[in-house]
């Protein structure tokens, strides 16, 4: 079975080299312009050993034919796929690739995003003999090396190749999926600050609550950064970190960086965020959902800083936030 993971391996490794090789020729020439117009510059896309898959049919498969790698194995890797006379197909055609690296550097999986609107926008290698992807970070290879004190958690391959240009070495993503606890783990060898950046839509919301909920209680001490929307043609549009970096730069994105609230002070802003604080119905109901918030922390000091927070907001006493606290807490027993 070792032998087989290695040569899995191996054979990744080789793809990610022919993906490469084939943006820095002709036959890349569509990736490379895509690159351009997402201002990615040469030297990000060589750090990040990006690539291009063709548009043909085989021309992968066909590579790695010549230098002996079987159907089986093309297939096992997740590079290929079967067609219908028993043949097969390159699973990644027409796309920028992007090598998913282990801490460990190894070549584990691909990420590729086709050149314009059509979907799937993104296909990733599904889970291998090699990959499982909830045990990787994309950028983690890169970021385990920083000098920063934390880690940047976000959604996209494309947000954390345009945080790493603009300085922030320290980004990684969960390649769209929710965080996972093999992921928490991996990231505690390297640190135990966290910021989560997600994008700023629906999805990116729920998968920041789904975040905080994993690392509450946790030995992390975790931030939410929120990009804020942007203003365009007189519409309020969502972005992620790449479009921020994009439209207002590194040094906004490293103002919104240090100002970037805890998760606990987060999650009490969307609470608070859903009532209208000056109708007493809502300021019962505000305190009710707060203090089941509250009861999750098992640290009772931080029980006490937010409940005392929590009754400023609502305007009712500490005490009274305190005692229903408790309440909320022994329900939880
Ligand atoms: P997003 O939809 O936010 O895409 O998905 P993006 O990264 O901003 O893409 P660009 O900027 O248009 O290129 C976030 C991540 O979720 C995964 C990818 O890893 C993507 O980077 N994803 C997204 C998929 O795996 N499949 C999809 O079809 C879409
Ligand atoms: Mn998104
Ligand atoms: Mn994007
Ligand atoms: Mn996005
Ligand atoms: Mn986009």
């Amino acid at each position: 079975a070792g032998r087989r993971r290695a040569r899995l391996l191996e054979l990744n490794r080789e793809a990610a080299r022919f993906y490469y090789q084939m943006l820095q020729q002709k036959e890349g020439e569509a990736v490379a312009d895509y690159l351009s117009r997402r201002r990615i510059t040469r030297a990000t896309a060589v750090r990040f050993g990006l690539g291009a898959s063709l548009d043909e049919w085989d021309a992968l498969t066909r590579a790695m034919g010549k230098k002996g790698y079987t159907k089986t194995e093309l297939l096992a890797a997740g590079l290929a796929v079967q067609g219908k006379n028993g043949g097969i197909y390159d699973k990644f055609r027409n796309r920028l690739m992007f090598p998913v690296i282990d801490v460990r550097g190894d070549v584990v999986a691909f990420g590729g995003r086709v050149l314009d609107h059509s979907e799937p926008k993104y296909m990733n290698t599904s889970e291998t003999a090699v990959y499982s992807k909830r045990r990787v970070l994309y950028g983690l290879n890169l970021a385990k090396k920083t000098k920063r004190p934390n880690i940047i958690l976000c959604e996209g391959n494309i947000d954390v190749v345009m945080l790493h240009q603009a300085g922030f070495d320290n980004a990684v993503a969960s390649m769209g999926t929710a965080l996972t606890v093999e992921q928490t783990r991996l990231l505690s060898r390297y640190t135990k600050e966290l910021v989560l950046c997600y994008d700023n839509d629906g999805a990116g919301k729920v998968a920041t609550e789904r975040a905080l909920q994993i690392l509450n209680n946790s030995e992390f001490s975790v931030r939410v950064l929120q990009l804020p929307r942007r203003l365009d043609n007189g519409e309020y549009v969502k972005q992620d970190a790449d479009d921020f970096i994009k439209f207002q730069g590194k040094d906004a994105f490293e103002r919104l960086l240090s100002g970037s609230e805890n998760g606990m002070e987060f999650r009490m802003a969307q609470v608070a965020a859903k009532y209208d604080l000056n109708d007493d119905t809502a300021r019962v109901a505000y305190s009710e959902e707060i203090s089941a918030l509250l009861s999750t922390l098992s640290n009772a000091v931080e029980r006490e800083v937010y409940a005392v927070r929590a009754a400023e907001t609502a305007r009712i006493s500490p005490e009274a936030m305190r005692s229903e606290v408790q309440r909320a807490l022994k329900r939880r027993l």
